[in-house]
Protein backbone atom coordinates (compact mmCIF):
# COMPACT_ATOMS: atom_id res chain seq x y z
CA UNK A 1 0.00 0.00 0.00
CA UNK A 2 1.42 3.42 -1.22
CA UNK A 3 1.09 5.91 1.78
CA UNK A 4 3.04 9.62 2.11
CA UNK A 5 6.13 7.38 2.97
CA UNK A 6 6.56 5.63 0.27
CA UNK A 7 5.62 8.44 -2.36
CA UNK A 8 7.76 10.77 -0.73
CA UNK A 9 10.46 9.48 1.39
CA UNK A 10 13.36 8.89 0.27
CA UNK A 11 14.29 4.89 -0.36
CA UNK A 12 17.06 5.52 2.29
CA UNK A 13 14.89 4.62 4.91
CA UNK A 14 15.98 1.62 7.08
CA UNK A 15 14.50 1.61 10.80
CA UNK A 16 10.30 2.20 9.50
CA UNK A 17 10.76 -0.98 7.48
CA UNK A 18 11.86 -3.18 10.00
CA UNK A 19 9.23 -1.64 12.24
CA UNK A 20 6.67 -0.70 9.88
CA UNK A 21 3.62 1.74 11.70
CA UNK A 22 2.96 5.10 12.20
CA UNK A 23 3.45 5.64 16.00
CA UNK A 24 1.98 8.37 17.65
CA UNK A 25 2.59 8.43 21.71
CA UNK A 26 5.71 6.84 23.92
CA UNK A 27 6.32 6.86 28.00
CA UNK A 28 9.10 5.29 29.30
CA UNK A 29 9.52 1.93 27.95
CA UNK A 30 6.38 1.69 25.31
CA UNK A 31 5.33 3.11 22.28
CA UNK A 32 2.19 3.52 20.59
CA UNK A 33 1.28 3.32 16.86
CA UNK A 34 -2.09 5.59 15.91
CA UNK A 35 -4.23 2.54 16.27
CA UNK A 36 -3.47 2.76 19.81
CA UNK A 37 -1.12 -0.56 19.63
CA UNK A 38 1.32 -0.96 22.63
CA UNK A 39 4.87 -1.36 22.02
CA UNK A 40 7.32 -2.50 24.31
CA UNK A 41 11.38 -0.63 23.45
CA UNK A 42 13.95 -3.14 23.38
CA UNK A 43 15.54 -0.65 21.19
CA UNK A 44 16.14 2.69 23.04
CA UNK A 45 16.51 4.86 19.31
CA UNK A 46 19.71 2.93 19.34
CA UNK A 47 20.71 4.13 22.67
CA UNK A 48 19.55 7.49 22.74
CA UNK A 49 16.45 6.29 24.91
CA UNK A 50 18.78 5.40 28.00
CA UNK A 51 16.27 7.69 30.30
CA UNK A 52 13.06 6.28 28.46
CA UNK A 53 10.43 8.07 26.09
CA UNK A 54 9.02 11.41 27.66
CA UNK A 55 10.60 10.83 30.80
CA UNK A 56 8.63 13.21 33.11
CA UNK A 57 11.89 14.36 35.16
CA UNK A 58 13.23 15.37 32.00
CA UNK A 59 9.95 16.59 30.33
CA UNK A 60 9.46 18.69 32.96
CA UNK A 61 12.74 20.90 32.95
CA UNK A 62 12.01 21.05 29.37
CA UNK A 63 8.44 22.48 29.55
CA UNK A 64 9.45 25.01 32.34
CA UNK A 65 12.19 26.53 30.00
CA UNK A 66 9.85 26.15 27.16
CA UNK A 67 7.10 28.10 29.23
CA UNK A 68 9.85 31.15 30.22
CA UNK A 69 11.14 31.83 26.62
CA UNK A 70 14.42 29.85 27.67
CA UNK A 71 16.94 30.53 24.57
CA UNK A 72 16.14 28.22 21.69
CA UNK A 73 19.40 28.57 19.35
CA UNK A 74 22.36 30.44 20.11
CA UNK A 75 25.39 29.50 18.20
CA UNK A 76 27.92 28.38 20.59
CA UNK A 77 27.51 31.98 22.45
CA UNK A 78 27.37 31.87 26.33
CA UNK A 79 23.98 30.67 27.72
CA UNK A 80 22.53 30.00 30.38
CA UNK A 81 21.22 26.65 29.60
CA UNK A 82 24.82 25.69 28.82
CA UNK A 83 26.18 27.17 32.03
CA UNK A 84 24.01 24.82 33.68
CA UNK A 85 24.81 21.64 31.84
CA UNK A 86 28.63 22.12 32.07
CA UNK A 87 28.23 22.65 35.59
CA UNK A 88 26.73 19.58 36.03
CA UNK A 89 28.73 17.22 33.79
CA UNK A 90 31.79 18.70 35.94
CA UNK A 91 30.19 17.92 38.99
CA UNK A 92 28.35 14.47 38.12
CA UNK A 93 30.71 13.03 35.85
CA UNK A 94 34.23 14.64 35.49
CA UNK A 95 35.13 15.94 39.25
CA UNK A 96 33.90 12.16 40.50
CA UNK A 97 37.06 10.67 38.65
CA UNK A 98 38.77 13.21 38.39
CA UNK A 99 38.80 13.43 34.16
CA UNK A 100 40.65 16.23 32.81
CA UNK A 101 38.57 16.68 29.93
CA UNK A 102 38.06 19.69 28.38
CA UNK A 103 34.57 19.84 26.14
CA UNK A 104 33.62 20.37 22.26
CA UNK A 105 30.08 20.76 21.37
CA UNK A 106 29.96 19.21 17.96
CA UNK A 107 27.15 19.09 15.13
CA UNK A 108 24.14 17.94 16.03
CA UNK A 109 24.77 13.95 15.93
CA UNK A 110 27.45 11.18 17.13
CA UNK A 111 29.06 11.21 13.39
CA UNK A 112 29.80 14.72 13.93
CA UNK A 113 31.73 14.19 17.28
CA UNK A 114 33.67 11.36 15.26
CA UNK A 115 34.71 13.72 12.46
CA UNK A 116 36.03 16.43 15.03
CA UNK A 117 38.11 13.13 17.26
CA UNK A 118 40.39 12.47 14.17
CA UNK A 119 40.32 15.89 12.73
CA UNK A 120 41.90 17.09 16.30
CA UNK A 121 44.05 13.45 16.50
CA UNK A 122 45.42 13.84 13.74
CA UNK A 123 45.74 18.16 13.89
CA UNK A 124 48.23 17.02 17.43
CA UNK A 125 49.71 14.49 16.22
CA UNK A 126 50.64 15.67 13.23
CA UNK A 127 50.17 12.04 10.93
CA UNK A 128 47.45 10.60 8.85
CA UNK A 129 46.64 7.91 9.72
CA UNK A 130 44.41 6.23 12.08
CA UNK A 131 43.86 2.73 13.64
CA UNK A 132 39.86 1.67 13.55
CA UNK A 133 39.31 -1.78 14.18
CA UNK A 134 36.91 -4.95 12.01
CA UNK A 135 33.34 -4.94 13.05
CA UNK A 136 33.45 -0.68 13.74
CA UNK A 137 30.42 1.49 13.44
CA UNK A 138 31.62 4.93 13.61
CA UNK A 139 28.78 6.69 11.78
CA UNK A 140 28.54 7.70 7.91
CA UNK A 141 29.82 11.31 7.16
CA UNK A 142 33.01 10.74 5.01
CA UNK A 143 35.03 10.85 8.04
CA UNK A 144 33.82 8.71 10.36
CA UNK A 145 32.93 6.34 7.31
CA UNK A 146 36.22 5.59 6.79
CA UNK A 147 36.56 4.12 10.11
CA UNK A 148 33.76 1.68 10.03
CA UNK A 149 34.17 -1.97 8.69
CA UNK A 150 30.87 -2.40 6.87
CA UNK A 151 31.80 -3.09 3.31
CA UNK A 152 28.46 -2.41 1.78
CA UNK A 153 28.20 0.87 3.77
CA UNK A 154 31.46 2.37 2.80
CA UNK A 155 30.74 1.42 -1.05
CA UNK A 156 28.13 4.50 -0.66
CA UNK A 157 30.76 6.90 0.24
CA UNK A 158 31.96 6.70 -4.05
CA UNK A 159 34.79 7.90 -2.97
CA UNK A 160 38.29 5.81 -1.72
CA UNK A 161 38.17 5.99 2.20
CA UNK A 162 41.59 6.50 2.73
CA UNK A 163 44.47 6.95 6.08
CA UNK A 164 42.36 4.33 7.87
CA UNK A 165 43.84 0.71 8.64
CA UNK A 166 41.64 -1.65 10.36
CA UNK A 167 43.38 -3.96 12.84
CA UNK A 168 41.96 -7.42 14.44
CA UNK A 169 39.15 -7.12 16.99
CA UNK A 170 39.16 -9.79 19.55
CA UNK A 171 36.22 -11.42 17.63
CA UNK A 172 36.28 -14.66 15.05
CA UNK A 173 40.03 -15.49 15.62
CA UNK A 174 40.99 -18.68 17.73
CA UNK A 175 41.56 -18.20 20.89
CA UNK A 176 45.36 -18.26 20.94
CA UNK A 177 45.64 -15.31 18.65
CA UNK A 178 46.74 -11.93 20.60
CA UNK A 179 45.45 -9.22 18.12
CA UNK A 180 46.89 -6.75 20.73
CA UNK A 181 50.58 -8.08 19.79
CA UNK A 182 49.71 -8.07 16.22
CA UNK A 183 49.38 -4.75 16.19
CA UNK A 184 52.31 -4.02 18.19
CA UNK A 185 54.67 -5.97 16.04
CA UNK A 186 53.07 -3.53 13.27
CA UNK A 187 54.45 -0.62 15.43
CA UNK A 188 57.23 -1.95 16.05
CA UNK A 189 58.11 -3.05 12.61
CA UNK A 190 60.07 -0.93 10.14
CA UNK A 191 59.08 -2.62 6.89
CA UNK A 192 55.24 -3.45 8.46
CA UNK A 193 54.17 -1.17 5.45
CA UNK A 194 51.68 0.65 7.98
CA UNK A 195 52.41 4.00 9.09
CA UNK A 196 52.40 4.82 12.52
CA UNK A 197 48.50 6.22 13.26
CA UNK A 198 48.09 9.49 15.09
CA UNK A 199 45.26 7.52 17.27
CA UNK A 200 43.57 4.39 17.27
CA UNK A 201 39.59 4.26 17.80
CA UNK A 202 37.86 1.79 19.65
CA UNK A 203 33.98 0.72 20.89
CA UNK A 204 34.67 -1.26 24.26
CA UNK A 205 31.55 -2.60 23.16
CA UNK A 206 30.98 -2.81 18.95
CA UNK A 207 27.46 -2.29 19.61
CA UNK A 208 26.50 -2.14 15.14
CA UNK A 209 29.06 -4.68 15.02
CA UNK A 210 27.27 -8.20 17.15
CA UNK A 211 27.71 -6.82 20.58
CA UNK A 212 31.05 -7.91 20.89
CA UNK A 213 32.43 -7.31 24.07
CA UNK A 214 36.51 -6.15 24.40
CA UNK A 215 37.42 -7.51 27.02
CA UNK A 216 39.09 -5.38 30.79
CA UNK A 217 42.74 -6.80 30.09
CA UNK A 218 42.54 -5.90 25.94
CA UNK A 219 41.44 -2.63 26.90
CA UNK A 220 44.59 -2.05 29.49
CA UNK A 221 46.77 -3.34 26.97
CA UNK A 222 45.53 -1.23 24.49
CA UNK A 223 45.82 2.27 26.38
CA UNK A 224 49.36 0.60 27.43
CA UNK A 225 50.21 -0.18 23.48
CA UNK A 226 49.03 3.58 23.04
CA UNK A 227 51.16 5.06 25.59
CA UNK A 228 54.64 3.64 24.59
CA UNK A 229 54.02 4.30 21.11
CA UNK A 230 52.72 7.90 21.73
CA UNK A 231 49.23 7.32 20.06
CA UNK A 232 46.33 9.13 20.79
CA UNK A 233 43.18 5.99 22.08
CA UNK A 234 40.02 7.27 21.21
CA UNK A 235 36.92 5.65 22.90
CA UNK A 236 33.58 6.28 20.92
CA UNK A 237 31.18 6.01 23.50
CA UNK A 238 28.25 7.26 21.45
CA UNK A 239 26.38 4.22 21.80
CA UNK A 240 27.59 1.95 25.17
CA UNK A 241 28.12 5.36 27.29
CA UNK A 242 25.54 7.25 29.41
CA UNK A 243 25.05 4.59 32.09
CA UNK A 244 24.65 1.51 29.22
CA UNK A 245 27.00 -0.87 30.79
CA UNK A 246 26.31 0.29 34.22
CA UNK A 247 29.06 2.70 34.74
CA UNK A 248 28.84 6.40 33.19
CA UNK A 249 31.62 5.57 30.81
CA UNK A 250 31.63 2.42 28.95
CA UNK A 251 35.70 2.10 29.27
CA UNK A 252 35.67 2.77 33.49
CA UNK A 253 34.99 -0.94 33.71
CA UNK A 254 38.80 -1.29 32.12
CA UNK A 255 40.47 0.79 34.16
CA UNK A 256 41.69 3.29 31.78
CA UNK A 257 41.36 6.83 30.37
CA UNK A 258 40.92 7.33 26.97
CA UNK A 259 42.86 10.95 25.24
CA UNK A 260 39.46 11.33 23.31
CA UNK A 261 35.84 10.61 23.85
CA UNK A 262 32.85 10.69 21.60
CA UNK A 263 29.73 11.20 23.14
CA UNK A 264 25.87 11.19 22.10
CA UNK A 265 22.78 9.83 21.79
CA UNK A 266 21.54 9.58 25.41
CA UNK A 267 23.71 12.65 26.62
CA UNK A 268 20.89 14.56 25.66
CA UNK A 269 18.48 12.82 28.11
CA UNK A 270 15.25 13.00 25.74
CA UNK A 271 16.07 12.03 22.04
CA UNK A 272 17.53 15.20 21.16
CA UNK A 273 19.96 15.94 19.40
CA UNK A 274 23.79 16.31 20.80
CA UNK A 275 27.22 15.32 20.31
CA UNK A 276 30.07 16.07 22.35
CA UNK A 277 33.60 15.24 22.46
CA UNK A 278 35.73 15.42 25.40
CA UNK A 279 39.46 15.59 25.39
CA UNK A 280 42.67 15.96 27.49
CA UNK A 281 42.97 19.96 28.20
CA UNK A 282 46.74 19.47 27.18
CA UNK A 283 45.32 18.67 23.07
CA UNK A 284 43.05 21.66 22.78
CA UNK A 285 44.92 23.18 20.23
CA UNK A 286 42.00 23.84 18.20
CA UNK A 287 41.89 27.86 16.87
CA UNK A 288 38.76 29.35 18.12
CA UNK A 289 35.98 28.55 15.13
CA UNK A 290 38.15 26.47 13.45
CA UNK A 291 35.70 23.24 13.44
CA UNK A 292 32.66 25.42 13.56
CA UNK A 293 29.09 25.12 12.66
CA UNK A 294 25.70 26.35 13.14
CA UNK A 295 23.59 23.42 15.15
CA UNK A 296 26.32 22.74 17.78
CA UNK A 297 25.12 22.91 21.22
CA UNK A 298 21.30 22.66 21.02
CA UNK A 299 19.73 24.34 24.05
CA UNK A 300 17.01 21.99 24.64
CA UNK A 301 19.51 19.25 24.88
CA UNK A 302 21.18 21.30 27.41
CA UNK A 303 18.48 21.55 29.50
CA UNK A 304 17.10 17.78 29.41
CA UNK A 305 20.85 16.67 29.37
CA UNK A 306 21.31 18.60 32.62
CA UNK A 307 17.64 16.98 34.12
CA UNK A 308 19.21 13.71 32.49
CA UNK A 309 22.52 13.40 35.01
CA UNK A 310 20.21 14.75 37.93
CA UNK A 311 18.09 11.94 37.10
CA UNK A 312 20.53 9.39 36.73
CA UNK A 313 22.45 9.97 40.06
CA UNK A 314 19.00 10.68 42.23
CA UNK A 315 17.66 7.56 40.80
CA UNK A 316 20.69 5.47 41.04
CA UNK A 317 20.19 4.51 37.82
CA UNK A 318 23.69 2.66 37.33
CA UNK A 319 23.51 0.17 40.16
CA UNK A 320 19.97 -0.75 38.91
CA UNK A 321 21.64 -1.33 35.64
CA UNK A 322 23.71 -4.05 37.59
CA UNK A 323 20.56 -5.72 38.95
CA UNK A 324 18.51 -5.71 35.56
CA UNK A 325 21.81 -7.33 33.92
CA UNK A 326 21.70 -10.11 36.28
CA UNK A 327 17.73 -10.83 35.55
CA UNK A 328 18.63 -10.05 31.55
CA UNK A 329 21.80 -12.68 31.69
CA UNK A 330 19.64 -15.46 33.99
CA UNK A 331 16.77 -15.37 31.76
CA UNK A 332 18.52 -15.71 28.64
CA UNK A 333 20.76 -18.75 29.95
CA UNK A 334 17.83 -20.36 31.93
CA UNK A 335 14.66 -19.48 29.17
CA UNK A 336 16.14 -19.54 26.15
CA UNK A 337 19.59 -20.94 26.04
CA UNK A 338 19.64 -24.11 27.56
CA UNK A 339 17.51 -25.10 25.08
CA UNK A 340 18.88 -24.15 21.74
CA UNK A 341 22.62 -24.79 22.50
CA UNK A 342 23.76 -23.34 18.75
CA UNK A 343 22.83 -20.09 19.56
CA UNK A 344 25.30 -17.49 22.00
CA UNK A 345 24.90 -14.57 23.81
CA UNK A 346 27.00 -11.94 25.22
CA UNK A 347 26.95 -8.08 26.35
CA UNK A 348 27.33 -6.21 29.59
CA UNK A 349 24.69 -3.91 31.38
CA UNK A 350 21.95 -3.42 29.53
CA UNK A 351 23.20 -4.00 26.08
CA UNK A 352 23.14 -7.78 25.35
CA UNK A 353 23.00 -9.91 21.88
CA UNK A 354 22.37 -13.38 20.87
CA UNK A 355 24.26 -14.78 18.05
CA UNK A 356 22.11 -16.37 15.47
CA UNK A 357 25.42 -17.23 13.17
CA UNK A 358 26.06 -20.75 14.06
CA UNK A 359 22.42 -21.75 12.60
CA UNK A 360 22.89 -22.71 9.57
CA UNK A 361 20.01 -21.49 7.89
CA UNK A 362 19.90 -18.07 6.54
CA UNK A 363 17.29 -15.37 7.81
CA UNK A 364 16.69 -17.04 10.95
CA UNK A 365 17.83 -13.70 13.47
CA UNK A 366 15.50 -11.61 10.87
CA UNK A 367 12.78 -13.60 11.47
CA UNK A 368 13.10 -13.59 15.29
CA UNK A 369 13.34 -9.84 14.98
CA UNK A 370 9.99 -9.41 13.00
CA UNK A 371 7.78 -12.11 15.04
CA UNK A 372 8.82 -9.85 18.05
CA UNK A 373 7.63 -7.01 16.77
CA UNK A 374 4.18 -9.30 16.01
CA UNK A 375 4.25 -9.28 19.48
CA UNK A 376 4.44 -5.90 20.35
CA UNK A 377 8.50 -6.03 20.62
CA UNK A 378 10.62 -3.39 19.13
CA UNK A 379 14.15 -4.82 18.92
CA UNK A 380 16.80 -4.69 16.14
CA UNK A 381 19.13 -6.57 14.89
CA UNK A 382 23.45 -5.92 14.17
CA UNK A 383 26.29 -7.73 12.97
CA UNK A 384 27.66 -9.93 10.31
CA UNK A 385 25.15 -10.69 8.04
CA UNK A 386 22.45 -9.08 10.99
CA UNK A 387 22.97 -12.45 13.02
CA UNK A 388 22.78 -10.94 15.99
CA UNK A 389 19.39 -9.82 18.39
CA UNK A 390 20.32 -6.64 20.15
CA UNK A 391 18.93 -6.26 23.53
CA UNK A 392 18.24 -2.55 24.21
CA UNK A 393 15.84 -1.34 26.57
CA UNK A 394 15.88 1.75 28.15
CA UNK A 395 17.93 1.44 31.41
CA UNK A 396 14.14 2.78 33.70
CA UNK A 397 12.54 -0.56 32.33
CA UNK A 398 11.04 -2.51 35.27
CA UNK A 399 12.03 -6.34 36.23
CA UNK A 400 8.68 -6.87 35.13
CA UNK A 401 9.15 -5.23 31.67
CA UNK A 402 12.23 -6.58 31.41
CA UNK A 403 10.60 -9.94 31.74
CA UNK A 404 7.63 -9.80 29.59
CA UNK A 405 9.99 -8.41 26.52
CA UNK A 406 12.46 -11.26 27.07
CA UNK A 407 9.40 -13.36 27.11
CA UNK A 408 8.53 -12.29 23.90
CA UNK A 409 12.00 -13.39 22.63
CA UNK A 410 11.75 -16.98 23.55
CA UNK A 411 8.53 -17.12 21.94
CA UNK A 412 9.42 -15.91 18.63
CA UNK A 413 12.20 -17.64 18.97
CA UNK A 414 10.46 -21.00 19.59
CA UNK A 415 7.90 -20.21 16.69
CA UNK A 416 10.52 -19.71 14.59
CA UNK A 417 12.49 -23.07 15.41
CA UNK A 418 9.35 -24.98 15.45
CA UNK A 419 8.11 -23.51 11.90
CA UNK A 420 12.10 -23.90 10.24
CA UNK A 421 13.45 -26.82 11.71
C1 LIG B 1 29.46 3.68 18.23
C2 LIG B 1 28.80 4.65 17.30
N1 LIG B 1 29.51 5.67 16.82
C3 LIG B 1 28.95 6.58 16.01
C4 LIG B 1 27.62 6.49 15.64
C5 LIG B 1 27.04 7.53 14.73
O1 LIG B 1 26.09 8.29 15.38
P1 LIG B 1 24.98 9.05 14.55
O2 LIG B 1 24.14 8.00 13.89
O3 LIG B 1 24.22 9.84 15.55
O4 LIG B 1 25.69 9.90 13.56
C6 LIG B 1 26.85 5.43 16.12
C7 LIG B 1 25.45 5.28 15.73
O5 LIG B 1 24.81 4.27 15.90
C8 LIG B 1 27.45 4.49 16.97
O6 LIG B 1 26.78 3.44 17.46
Amino acid sequence: METIFTELESNVRSYCRSFPKVFGKAKMCEMYDEDGQRYLDFFSGAGALNYGHNNPYIKDSLMNYLETDGILHALDMFTEAKRTFLDIFKEYVLNPKGYDYKVMFCGPTGTNSVEAAVKLARKVKGRETIFAFSGAFHGMTLGSLSLTSNIELRKGAGIPLNNVVFMPFPYGFNASFDTIGYIENILNDDHSGIEKPAAIIVETIQAEGGVVVASSDWLKRLRDMCDQHDILLICDEIQVGCGRTGTFFSFERAGIVPDLVTLSKSISGLGLPMSLLLFKSEYDIWNPGEHNGTFRGNQLAFVCGSAALEYMYKEDLLNAVKIKEEFLVNFIEHEILSSYPLLKYRGKGLIYGIDFSRVPEKDVCFKVARKCFERGLIIERAGRNDSVLKILPPLVITLAELKEGLSKVKESIDEVFCDNF
